[in-house]
């Protein structure tokens, strides 16, 4: 697992009206990527941006887009969001029943693959696809909405699923998305994430880019994650 942790802002607790400047904040703030939650309303009750709006605001901005994909059948569509330059896509697991042609389809076309996680989905069915998959984004809360209440489970079982990683020597990393804060960043990094989505707590600030610190300074305070830790060469 790389070392480098990363902070991905979520527009969806951004003001809609303002997206382009929400895009140059985040960029001002050197904001590693920027996080599109796709939602269908029918996957999740609610329903948000699709392809059309991330290629207007690919033109805003050089920072990579990380599109997470809360949609039925996400195989049927995907080929737009990478098309409006989506630079990695998350698709659920309980949403597509080809993750494995879906992953291969793209990494061909040149964007990172993986696969997201609900809070209430048995870690296995991860068993068979941690070998191919470039991340998983574990849900730290039921997804839907911004601004929920972390789900205090989600440190074990990101710590269950970075020994899992472990044993399948897999490269994969783990993200993780809700309720990502100060208060959380620190112990999930020690259980093992490198990539952190966080909505309400970059834009619930006027000082989004002072937030986005804000975040790496707890970070950089954290212990490290297991794979890092003495005595584990792996
Ligand atoms: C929830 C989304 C998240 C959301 C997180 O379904 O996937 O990306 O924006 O928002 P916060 O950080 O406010 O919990
Ligand atoms: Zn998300």
């Amino acid at each position: 697992m790389a070392d480098r942790v990363r902070i991905a802002p979520s527009l969806l607790s951004a003001d809609f009206g303002y997206l382009a400047d929400a895009v140059t904040a985040c960029e001002k703030g050197r904001a590693d990527y920027i996080h599109f939650d796709v939602m269908d309303g029918r996957f999740v009750p609610n329903l948000t941006v699709g392809p059309i709006v991330l290629r207007a605001l690919r033109k805003r901005t050089d920072v990579p887009f990380d599109v997470h994909l809360m949609i039925e059948e996400p195989s049927r569509t995907v080929d737009q969001y990478v098309e409006a330059g989506a630079a990695r896509i998350a698709v659920h697991v309980e949403a597509e029943n080809h993750i494995h042609r879906l992953a291969e389809h793209l990494r061909d076309r040149g964007v990172s693959p993986g696969v997201a996680l609900n809070p209430g989905t048995s870690l296995a069915l991860l068993d068979e696809v941690l070998r191919f998959v470039d991340f998983v984004l574990v849900m730290t809360v039921n997804p839907g909405w911004g601004g929920q209440p972390f789900i205090q489970d989600s440190f074990d079982r990101v710590r269950r699923l970075a020994d899992r990683i472990r044993c399948e020597n897999s490269k994969a990393e783990i993200a993780v998305d809700g309720g990502v804060s100060t208060a959380t960043v620190g112990p999930l990094s020690a259980a093992g994430a490198r990539h952190f989505v966080a909505g309400s707590a970059v834009f619930g600030s006027s000082d989004v880019a002072g937030a986005i610190a804000s975040l790496r300074s707890s970070l950089a305070k954290a212990p490290p994650p297991p794979d890092l830790q003495e005595g584990n060469s792996t």
